[in-house]
């Protein structure tokens, strides 16, 4: 199946949550309860908020579509205060859609989204520890482990592992390197 990766528009805002929450679901089952993710989603992805977020173009914030049009994936980075570093905010893939290079795709097009609005040399990220599959996805990509530290979600206590792409430039496919 082809994917195309573009730029994030408003429009797409129900369809960025509807993934959102599917994803959610099925990566967070057994690490952030049920009624948590019922209370933050709402919240962290209110469809007035990404459409703005779209309609700003302030950060790097991708889509990925199906053949038939469907989003099935989505990935947003901006720049951190502190020159040259920046962050992935959010990075999701639709479970029956991943690992056919999707987010390989999304990822590549924040980079260079980043990159023309300055220069980047690290790129951080927040994944809970216990995702065990996406530190797998992040290491494939290049990103290295920089430290474990709690962090609160209503109440929720888990361990997060903020993890670093330096310098921030892909790693290549496996079987490619
Ligand atoms: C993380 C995620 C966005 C990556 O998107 P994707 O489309 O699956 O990524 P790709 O297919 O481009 O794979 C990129 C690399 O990661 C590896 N990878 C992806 N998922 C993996 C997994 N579960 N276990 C091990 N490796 C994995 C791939 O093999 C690939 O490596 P390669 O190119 O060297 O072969 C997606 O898997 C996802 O949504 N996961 C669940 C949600 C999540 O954990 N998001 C991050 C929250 S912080």
């Amino acid at each position: 199946m082809g994917y195309q990766v573009r730029r994030a528009q408003p429009a797409d805002a129900p369809a960025i949550a509807a993934v959102a929450r599917e994803t959610w679901a099925a990566t967070y089952r057994g690490i952030i309860p049920e009624e948590v993710q019922r209370a933050v989603l709402p919240q962290w992805y209110a469809e007035e908020r990404l459409a703005r977020a779209a309609e700003s173009g302030q950060s790097a914030f991708f889509v990925a579509e199906a053949e038939a049009g469907e989003v099935v994936g989505f990935a947003q980075a901006g720049h951190r205060e502190e020159a040259g570093d920046a962050e992935l905010w959010r990075f999701y893939v639709l479970p029956d859609h991943q690992r056919k290079g999707i987010g390989r795709q999304l990822l590549q097009a924040c980079l260079d989204a980043l990159h023309a609005q300055g220069p980047v040399s690290r790129l951080f990220v927040q994944v809970e520890a216990e995702n065990e599959g996406g530190r797998r996805a992040y290491e494939a990509l290049g990103f290295t482990y920089v430290r474990e530290y709690p962090d609160e979600l209503l109440g929720h206590v888990t361990q997060m592992w903020e993890m670093c792409l330096e310098p921030a430039v892909l790693r290549p496919r496996a079987e490619e390197a």
